[in-house]
């Protein structure tokens, strides 16, 4: 609530997500409604910004006084080095979604990763403490996941990767943080059998693809946690056939929902308003 004082003296407080294409993009509608909710004067903008223009665009935060920014396809990666100072969670994930601006300086995290394991936590499982996890993809979004993961003490985490180059590059990568390996996917019977949590990230099964999975129906355990990255469907077909084997499947809308809430947090220092902002992601759909 200082934060929010601190914020008044203008009366009227500026946000954004910067993408290319940004037209679709459901943030607005979900931070607007976060405004509403918690009667913070301001608005929440979609902003087209080209990689040629990303440049100019991260200056105009400053110059225009936005309170900061939300950040997806293309530039996560390249906005790193803008950033006047950079979170862990953006250090160690190598992308950065929420940026910042206290006083002249820019400071970029990486929500995605926590607000996933908020959600996992709320939705589908509470502790992940002690539990085997297999991670299928090793790609940017996994890479947030796998180290968010990390942080909750699991036994292990298995990245599964069509590239196995890839897994074990990832693996390498997190080490220090904990009990990690990587494998392809071909070799990945055992550890699918012994999972308690199985985590889609890669976009096989996303719209269009309807009838695509990244594993089969006889692969998967009885009983465990499938969880889907993707929200578009809702229910992919990995979660349909997970729900089979009577799984409790978890889909991806709680990442988007709560990567958004822990941004909000970053900038205002007070509790998202998580119930409106869901509201306000399904009605538009
Ligand atoms: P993102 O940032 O969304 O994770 P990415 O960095 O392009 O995107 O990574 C995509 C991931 O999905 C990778 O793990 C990729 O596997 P490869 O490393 O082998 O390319 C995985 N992926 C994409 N399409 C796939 C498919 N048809 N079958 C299996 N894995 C696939």
């Amino acid at each position: 609530s200082n934060k929010i004082q601190e914020l008044k003296p203008s009366g009227y407080t500026l946000l954004g997500v910067m993408g290319d294409p940004i037209a679709h993009s459901k943030s607005p509608a979900m931070h607007q409604a976060a405004l509403y909710k918690t009667g913070i004067h301001g608005d929440y903008v979609p902003l087209h910004v080209k990689p040629e223009g990303l440049d100019a665009a991260v200056k105009g935060i400053k110059s225009m006084g936005f309170r900061g920014v939300n950040v997806t396809i293309p530039h996560k990666v390249e906005i790193m080095s803008y950033m006047d100072e950079l979170d862990d969670s953006a250090k160690l994930t190598g992308a950065v979604n929420t940026v910042v601006h206290e006083e002249g300086r820019l400071i970029g995290y990486n929500t995605d990763g926590a607000g996933y394991v908020r959600s996992l936590k709320e939705e589908a499982i509470s502790s992940l403490e002690g539990k085997l996890i297999v991670v299928i993809g090793a790609g940017g979004a996994a890479r947030g996941i796998v180290y968010a993961l990390l942080l909750e003490s699991p036994a292990s985490v298995t990245i599964l990767n069509r590239t196995m180059e890839r897994a074990e590059k990832m693996a390498a990568d997190f080490k220090a943080m904990g009990q990690v390996q990587g494998l392809p996917i071909s070799e990945a019977h055992h550890a699918l059998l012994h999972a308690d949590i199985i985590i889609n990230t890669t976009s096989v099964g996303m719209h269009p693809n309807l009838h695509e999975t990244p594993i089969e129906q006889d692969a998967l355990p009885e009983g465990v946690v499938v969880s889907d990255l993707i929200y578009n469907p809702l229910e992919t077909k990995l979660l349909s056939i997970a729900k089979e084997k009577k799984c409790i499947i978890h889909g991806g809308l709680g990442m988007f929902i709560y990567q958004g809430a822990i941004a909000f947090e970053h900038w205002f220092g007070i509790p998202a308003p998580v119930h409106a902002m869901r509201k306000a992601v399904l009605e538009s759909f």
